[in-house]
């Protein structure tokens, strides 16, 4: 029998790459997205259902028509900086959006949900590396909205039988190896990407901001997590779910930390070409370190990442962002 997996934002970034990985294995991922920030092309391992979360008529004809056996639930705003300003719009669309989801789950009988939660549920970390027991006190609405769901999903758990897994992500980072989908958020504000924009012209410049943090080169460290480790961890815990019917929360990094210097280093290396970057100041909230724990989602789950090192993260972020370019201009790099 096929296996129809609902995933909710499957046409974004990380959604898609997931969508492939379920396809590798064998499950049918069926897209809902409403494509505010996704993309049809990145739509190609199973059906695109334009909709939104938040429509519970446009969720009734989803599950009706193909009854997946678990909902792996991406969708969601995701601009911490938008987050502050627009508090109202990131709890409906996060919050309330997500309860329609579980809502409608309940209506169906769909009772495994996979959420994309995030280490910015931690606020600022009073211990490095951060592991799952550590206090969650997030410091903006972004972070808030997703503890929040954190919390309603471990609710409808306990009340109505939802099995859930709950994957918090560190820095998702590169793009497909076979460069067949990779990373193109509208606005980016993610460091990789717009590194490598600004080599290939298409910004002036990438934006370090703080140098003067309590690190061995002064500016910020992350966990880069490659998006195609984080596409396989939710394979595994989709089938954690079905085999042990058991919940389950971890982190998903990889344990390192590199510095945005070094980060800029690795892709003037691969690209070959300086990076023009300004010094700013620090942002508000930008905790000076925040590097994952991943050692549940090693025992729990027998997950671990292929991509450790930033060169090779970079590297197949720099193959998609040049094919784009070169897709984009009509002339091969
Ligand atoms: N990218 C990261 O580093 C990171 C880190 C931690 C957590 N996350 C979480 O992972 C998830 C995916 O992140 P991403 O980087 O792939 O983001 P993305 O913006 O690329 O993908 C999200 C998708 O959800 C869709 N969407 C948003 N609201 C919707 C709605 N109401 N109905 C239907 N579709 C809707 C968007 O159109 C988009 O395609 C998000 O929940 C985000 O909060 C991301």
């Amino acid at each position: 029998m096929t296996d129809f997996i609902l995933v909710t934002g499957g046409a974004g970034y990380i959604g898609s790459h997931t969508c492939k990985a379920l396809a590798a294995r064998g499950y049918v991922p069926v897209t809902l997205d409403n494509l505010v920030y996704g993309h049809p092309w990145a739509v190609q391992w199973g059906p695109l259902i334009t909709g939104d979360i938040t429509d519970a008529s446009a969720l009734d004809r989803v599950f009706s028509e193909y009854h997946p056996a678990a909902v792996i639930h991406f969708a969601a705003f995701a601009y911490v900086g938008e987050s502050v300003e627009h508090p109202a719009k990131y709890y409906q669309n996060n919050v309330a959006g997500s309860i329609s989801l579980l809502n409608a789950m309940r209506r169906h009988g769909c009772r495994r949900i996979i959420f994309s939660s995030t280490c910015a549920t931690y606020g600022i970390p009073q211990e490095v590396p951060i592991a799952e027991n550590h206090p969650q006190s997030p410091i903006n609405p972004y972070g808030r909205s997703k503890l929040m769901m954190e919390q309603i999903i471990q609710d409808y758990g306990n009340a109505y039988g939802i099995q859930h897994a709950i994957l918090r992500y560190f820095n998702a980072a590169g793009a497909d190896p076979d460069g067949q989908i990779g990373e193109d958020h509208n606005p980016e504000t993610h460091l990789i990407p717009i590194i490598l924009q600004t080599v290939l012209g298409q910004r002036s410049h990438a934006d370090v901001y703080g140098t003067d943090y309590q690190t061995p080169d002064g500016t910020a460290i992350r966990d880069y997590i490659h998006v195609s480790d984080l596409a396989s961890a939710h394979v595994l815990a989709l089938k954690f779910l079905t085999d042990f019917r058991r919940n389950l929360c971890v982190n998903l990094g990889t344990g390192h930390g590199y510095s945005v210097m070094e980060v800029i280093q690795a892709a003037q290396e691969i690209a070959g070409m300086p990076v023009n970057y300004r010094i700013a100041d620090r942002r508000p909230g930008d905790p000076p370190i925040l590097v994952a724990k991943p050692d549940q989602a090693y025992a729990i789950l027998g997950w671990k990442p292929d991509f450790t090192d930033i060169r090779t993260t970079v590297s197949t972020a720099w193959n998609w962002h040049r094919s784009r370019q070169a897709d984009i201009s009509g002339r091969p790099l």
